[in-house]
């Protein structure tokens, strides 16, 4: 079974311990019938048969799987789960129901309560605190239940056996609030560093290529004549493409005219200064109305990136906010065009030079003969999986870095959300077809039918590729564990995207000291896919579950429930940025953290004007 199914079945599970025992020794309390007490007892047992097995197969999978209900909540079950089976479960047979053959079913409810508990407030790692309630919790009700049933004579034993249970639920759930609303080291981000954001900026000379972007409503008209409200630059989105040459330096003055909401840049896959960042927030404050921002970097670079607003991107860079970023080591050559994929009102679009976002397929005509190199960027929250058809091709940028590949017939590859794919190949004497979903991009020499959409195998990216070196050691290593739990966001306990057991801005950042190679291991508990993004750098991938990768460097990577992806990164750009899951709700739902320099610290704030997330 993989790993996402034992997550899965951990999930129906961890429920059903809590509440078979609950009903086991509900039963016993109140109805006192041999044969279904003793049932219900047997079905308990058998939940928590299963619940081990699927713990020992998520073990077995990793120790980030399991850790916590190994060392938590299975203690804490399976020591009342066996009294039950061996004192209790004989007497009920019997029909004899003293307090010893009840206390035990309940005893055992209650620690199911407390796995579950575990299962959707705390996850991995083990919050100490936490889990120390949950103990007393445990010990706590049980104690209470002893004591009430070996007390004669009165009435009402149910229900104060209900109140215990409410008690210790409502210590429990104190507690984790509590522990959730300490003060958050995390939030202190070099506060004295000597080194502060606003000093990390881009150059000032060289030959400069201005550009010049307006943030406003408007009205965009996709190819079908289909109308959509967005959130444009300049009128129009995608906002302008940026097409640079390598060595020049990019000055990109950003303007507001937006009454509702703030506004940044940020270069998506660039490694521009810290400053130049777009996080508002973190490294400067959101740009509002008929305010303005001047972003400067050196086109240094080669390769395909691209720009969009990082203030309440979940809804400002869906509604439009966003535009292509290309830097050219030398003149372009043949048809050489960025692409972007981008859900406007609901319909997937396909955006290239010389035409309004198609909703559906875009026809462009390419001689025969020509070389192709179409710049693909998934703008959205999602994967797409993209295939090209009636010619052999390649992917010969991976998220901007060039990799050498083999040449791929009807193969597709799944693209991150945020990452981009260079596909490349010589334009044949018929036409070719770029297909994403329901959108594509036809290439046509002038004549000849369209080839079917590429239908063949998924391409494994993390196997494709290579030659990169690898670092023989690193300087640290940390590991993000990727869940869905319930966390306080602005007090209010709410299911939550989270990273080892926390939401951001909680989330402990991960720090680094400049010239350090630094390993990450990321692993996805949840059950749905994590595209992460760490700002301001590639990632070199080294493995995912355990197999080695070719390696190929990205800076949007998709984790997929139960997978475990092992990535190093060069520290070689100070500053504090920002890393997420760019399935951007995700990341507004806490799936936020910060990767951040030693000794260089942010005087911006996360004020009512600035939400990064
Ligand atoms: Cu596309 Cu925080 O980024
Ligand atoms: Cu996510």
């Amino acid at each position: 079974m993989s790993t996402a199914a034992l997550l899965a079945l951990d999930r129906i599970l961890v429920i059903l311990v809590a509440v078979s025992w609950g009903f086991a020794g509900g039963h016993a309390l109140v109805s006192r019938k041999a044969v279904p007490s003793a049932l219900l007892v047997l079905a308990a047992l058998l939940a928590t048969a299963c619940r081990v097995a699927v713990t020992a197969g998520l073990a077995s999978a990793g120790w980030w799987f399991a850790g916590e209900k190994v060392t938590l909540a299975l203690p804490l079950l399976l020591p009342p789960a066996l009294a039950a089976a061996v004192v209790s479960l004989p007497r009920m047979l019997r029909g004899s129901f003293t307090p010893l053959t009840v206390v035990f079913p309940l005893a055992a409810a209650y620690a199911g309560m407390a796995g579950a508990a575990v299962s959707v407030g705390m996850g991995y790692p083990l919050a100490p605190y936490p889990s120390v309630v949950l103990v007393l919790a445990v010990l706590g009700a049980s104690a209470a239940t002893w004591s009430m049933l070996t007390r004669r004579g009165r009435r009402g034993r149910a229900w104060r056996v209900a109140g215990a249970v409410v008690a210790a639920l409502a210590v429990a759930w104190t507690g984790l609030s509590m522990w959730n609303a300490r003060p958050a080291a995390a939030l202190r981000l070099s506060p004295s560093g000597s080194v502060g954001v606003s000093e990390l900026r881009g150059p000032s000379g060289g030959p400069v290529r201005r550009f010049e972007l307006t943030a406003k409503a408007a009205t965009i008209t996709l190819a079908s004549g289909r109308r959509v409200e967005a959130l444009t630059f300049n009128g129009a989105s995608p906002g302008p493409a940026l097409r640079v040459q390598q060595g020049e330096t990019v000055e990109v003055r950003l303007r507001s005219e937006l009454a509702d909401r703030g506004v940044t840049l940020h270069w998506h896959g660039y490694h521009v200064p810290n400053g130049e960042d777009g996080v508002p927030g973190l490294t400067q404050d959101a740009v509002r109305e008929g305010g303005s921002f001047v972003y400067r970097f050196s086109a240094d670079q080669p390769g395909s990136y691209w720009y969009h607003t990082h203030e309440t991107p979940n809804l400002a860079l869906q509604a439009g906010l966003f535009g292509t970023l290309t830097v050219d080591p030398a003149a372009p050559e043949g048809f050489d065009e960025p692409v972007a994929l981008h859900t406007f009102g609901g319909a997937l679009t396909v955006s290239v030079a010389g035409g309004p976002p198609a909703d559906g397929t875009a026809t462009r005509t390419v001689a025969a003969g020509t070389p192709v190199r179409l710049r693909v960027v998934n703008t959205d929250n999602g994967p797409r999986t993209l295939g090209v058809s009636g010619v052999p091709y390649r992917i010969a940028a991976v998220d901007g870095m060039a990799v050498a590949g083999r040449v791929l017939a009807d193969e597709r590859a799944q693209l991150a959300a945020g990452g981009r794919y260079d596909l490349a190949f010589t334009m044949p004497s018929r036409p070719v077809l770029m297909s994403a979903g329901a959108a594509g991009l036809l290439l046509t020499p002038g004549s000849g039918a369209a080839p079917p959409p590429a239908a063949g195998p998924l391409l494994d990216i993390t196997r494709y590729g290579g030659g990169a070196q690898v670092p023989e050691r690193f300087d640290r290593s940390y590991t993000w564990v990727l869940d869905r739990l319930v966390a306080l966001r602005g007090g209010i306990p709410m299911l939550s995207h989270t990273v080892n057991g926390q939401v951001w801005p909680r989330v402990p950042p991960a720090v680094v000291r400049r010239g350090e190679w630094v390993r990450f291991t990321v692993v996805n508990r949840s059950g749905e896919l994590h595209p992460m993004h760490p700002h301001g750098h590639h990632v070199l991938v080294l493995s995912r579950d355990g197999v080695r990768a070719a390696p190929v460097w990205m800076d949007s990577f998709d984790v997929a429930p139960g997978e475990v992806w092992e990535v190093a990164l060069k520290a070689d750009n100070p500053g504090v940025w920002l890393s997420h899951c760019h399935e951007l709700s995700h990341a507004a739902e806490g799936m936020t953290l910060h990767l951040a320099y030693e000794g260089v610290r942010s005087p911006f704030t996360l004020d009512a004007h600035n939400h990064p997330e």
